[in-house]
């Protein structure tokens, strides 16, 4: 392919250049958006492939032996996704999380857990550095992360049940495997994991009970299980409202065999409402994106894999970060990291997304002919 020939791959999604101002301030490190929210959490997609495919995420019908994942050029490097990251960090960033789909099958993950890792923020402390996975190779890598300098870690699982687990990945993927991630990362120092467990009336909803047992039982207070409402997120995953069960009702039926009483919030902007376990066992998190919105303090910016930026889960247009990385000024110069940084804070400065707040409880927003973007390209 000539050079100046775009691969079809990276028209995916619109994403504007992004504007510099004319004048550069530096990064204050207290940024508002238009509703007054700080930028406090950069997620970042390392890899849009993944070899789950769930069907509320990357069902198998759309992402089959013909669907092309963007080529190994259109990623950003590690040096790339750093710089980023130390503008982000500049701008009041305190928590990197890495995602995917599933990032432990982008190639020698640890040292860019390494570069990140060694990044500070303007005091000098380090940062909440975490990571989502299906724990599929976890087994085989929380130790390598840990020593990396990865802080903690969030595991995906939506059943204990072999049957219904392998159902759900469409891969016939055991849940034995991925528990036993769960228990390396627990000895790797990881600790204490989250696992989120997306909830599907229908599918997975008998399994609410079971796995509260088994993680109260096995880890108690190291391991916090989350449950979290199945949204409509992206286009491909035939949404629908009667396929939700609303938290409250998670709550009644955990608290029907295991009592629980509400935790106070700690951070704003958290997207888990804690409750925890009366008798000591631990806490559970309930993750109420369709029932009761959290937007107000949404503090989360998300990166593609190929550096483009979006500042909502449900956003149909990015920023593109690559275009400044790569390309040139009319100087012909390089962008520089002060430009970069003024970009980002501009770009921020200028959010008003409130996708969950906006969205009617009955039926996904009406933007038929804009695509939004997909879960596996930009992580949960
Ligand atoms: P911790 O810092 O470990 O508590 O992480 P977190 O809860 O901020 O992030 P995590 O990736 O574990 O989020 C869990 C799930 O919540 C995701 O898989 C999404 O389903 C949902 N979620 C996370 N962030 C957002 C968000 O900004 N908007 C909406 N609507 N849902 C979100
Ligand atoms: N609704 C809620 N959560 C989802 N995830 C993926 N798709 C959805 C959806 N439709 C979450 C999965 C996983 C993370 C990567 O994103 O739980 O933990
Ligand atoms: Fe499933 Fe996560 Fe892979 Fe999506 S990225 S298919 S939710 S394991
Ligand atoms: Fe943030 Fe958008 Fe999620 Fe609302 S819907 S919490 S604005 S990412």
């Amino acid at each position: 392919m000539g050079d100046n020939v775009i691969p079809l791959a990276d028209l995916r999604y619109a994403a504007e250049r992004p504007r510099i101002p004319a004048e550069l301030s530096l990064p204050s490190g207290l940024l508002p958006d238009r509703l007054g929210r700080p930028l406090r959490d950069l997620r970042i997609s390392v890899t849009d492939r993944c070899n789950f495919r769930c069907s509320y995420c990357m069902p198998k019908e759309v992402f089959d032996r013909d669907y092309r994942f963007l080529p190994q050029s259109s990623l950003l490097s590690f040096e790339e996704i750093t710089r980023v990251a130390r503008a982000f960090v500049a701008h009041g960033v305190r928590k990197l999380r890495l995602t995917g789909g599933e990032p432990l099958l982008r190639k020698h993950l640890e040292s860019l857990v390494g570069m990140l890792a060694s990044l500070r923020t303007p005091e000098g402390d380090e940062l909440d550095l975490t990571l989502t996975t299906n724990a599929s190779l976890l087994e085989r890598k929380a130790h390598a992360l840990a020593d990396a300098g990865l802080k903690r870690i969030t595991v995906s699982l939506d059943a204990l049940d072999d049957v219904v687990f392998r159902r759900m990945n469409d891969v016939d993927f055991p849940v034995a495997d991925v528990l036993r991630g769960i228990d390396a990362a627990l000895a790797a120092g990881l600790g204490p994991v989250k696992v989120n467990m997306v909830v599907k009336r229908g599918t997975n909803d008998h399994e609410i009970v079971p796995m509260a047992r088994y993680f109260r039982e096995r880890h108690g207070a190291r391991v916090a299980l989350r449950f979290i409402e199945y949204m409509d997120v992206g286009s491909t995953n035939g949404w629908r409202m009667d396929e939700v069960l609303p938290s409250a009702q998670v709550v009644e039926r955990l608290s029907q065999v295991f009592p629980l009483e509400p935790v106070e919030a700690t951070q704003p902007g958290e997207t888990a409402q804690r409750w925890r376990y009366r008798d000591g066992a631990g806490e559970v998190g309930l993750i109420s994106s369709v029932t009761q919105a959290f937007c107000r303090d949404c503090n989360r910016a998300r990166l593609s894999t190929e550096g483009k930026l979006f500042l909502c889960l449900f956003a149909t247009r990015g920023h593109d970060l690559r275009a400044l990385l790569r390309g040139v000024q009319a100087t012909g110069q390089p962008w520089t990291d002060a430009q970069i940084a003024a970009a980002i804070g501009l770009i921020w400065s200028e959010r008003s997304d409130r996708y969950s707040e906006l969205r009617s409880a009955e039926a996904p927003a009406s933007d038929v002919g804009t695509r939004r973007v997909e879960m596996h390209y930009i992580g949960g």
